[in-house]
């Protein structure tokens, strides 16, 4: 199976501390054209790892790209420690039940956030200690140009939010570590509700790239926001490990056939779905496990 990242494999970085520095790095299928959902594609041999011989070829192909990507937001770039209090969005999402699966292995108290009870449910199967229902604060989401009355109705909420997170966490202290990747709507709250010296570690915007929050948040509380984007060979070889010897399980939902691609992505952009999803491309039938059962 592959890991999603390819580098030069000649310069420094690539060869010294850290191959995400390349660069020429990419991610295979999203910043490279040589991408999925086609019957062969060209990768680096660098991307191979082993697969569970014990698992499908589609549960196999569902977890790499987030499971690598929570790894290296949560143990290489925000640092999680043993006993620190995580906040997760999108709790029974992809990247989420891989980050709740981390921060439990490494003896953080992770809590979900989510929008549904099956969402929370799913979060709490996946290692949350506590879940939030974002739906319980409609006032949270930043828009931009907001009135002075919106600005105060948002803190309020977020207030509101960050004591939520503390009867969720069972302890008297927000999160230590916040893992954002919707972005807009949810950042300024991620920033306010840190502790002290938190760290809030982002991969993604979903909801938006400009991120409007107050810096004295940030500032006068020594937070620090960290970057983060997918992962090298290295980490996704770590990580794969967990999987390989079953402390980290897949998250995989749904499969769809070839055909029903656009749907797969439809359920997406609807936030319909929860943890990961499958898609066959060349295998005419689910649970097949060997390469002589498909070729
Ligand atoms: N940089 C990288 O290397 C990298 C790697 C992987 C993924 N990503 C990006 O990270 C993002 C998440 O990926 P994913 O695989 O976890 O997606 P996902 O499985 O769709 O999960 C995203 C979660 O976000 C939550 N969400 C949706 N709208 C929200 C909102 N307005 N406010 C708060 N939460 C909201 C949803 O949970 P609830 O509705 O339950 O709250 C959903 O479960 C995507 O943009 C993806 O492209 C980046």
């Amino acid at each position: 199976m592959l890991h999603c990242n390819q580098t030069c494999g000649e310069c420094p970085s690539c060869n010294g501390y850290d191959p995400m520095g390349c660069e020429n790095q990419r991610i295979w299928g999203y910043e490279t054209p040589y991408g999925s959902f086609a019957q062969f594609t060209l990768a680096q041999s660098q991307q191979l790892m082993p697969k569970a011989p014990a698992m499908t070829w589609e549960e196999s192909a569902s977890y790499a790209l987030d499971l690598c990507t929570a790894y290296r937001m949560l143990i290489d770039r925000a640092k999680l420690r043993p006993g620190e209090n995580v906040l997760v969005w999108g709790g029974a999402g992809g990247l989420g039940t891989f980050a709740c699966q981390l921060a439990r292995m490494i003896g953080a108290i992770p809590v979900a956030v989510v929008s549904s009870p099956d969402k929370a449910e799913m979060a709490r199967k996946f290692g949350a200690v506590g879940t939030i229902n974002r739906k319980d604060f409609p006032n949270l989401a930043y828009t931009p140009n907001e009135t002075p009355e919106r600005k105060k109705a948002r803190l309020d909420a977020a207030k509101a939010f960050g004591k939520a997170f503390m009867t969720a966490a069972g302890t008297s202290r927000g999160p230590d570590v916040v893992f954002e990747h919707p972005g807009q709507e949810t950042f300024p709250t991620s920033v306010f509700v840190a502790n002290r010296l938190g760290r809030i570690v982002i991969c993604a915007a979903t909801t938006g790239f400009d991120l409007n929050f107050d810096v004295r948040h940030l500032w006068m509380r020594q937070k620090t926001i960290v970057g983060s984007h997918f992962a090298h060979a290295e980490e996704c070889w770590r990580a794969n490990e967990l999987v390989l010897n079953g402390t980290i399980k897949p998250c995989m939902t749904a499969v769809y056939p070839y055909a029903e691609i656009p749907r797969a992505h439809d359920d997406m952009m609807h936030n319909r779905h929860m943890g990961k999803l499958s898609c066959l491309v060349s295998a005419a039938r689910t649970g097949q496990k060997t390469l002589s059962e498909i070729v």
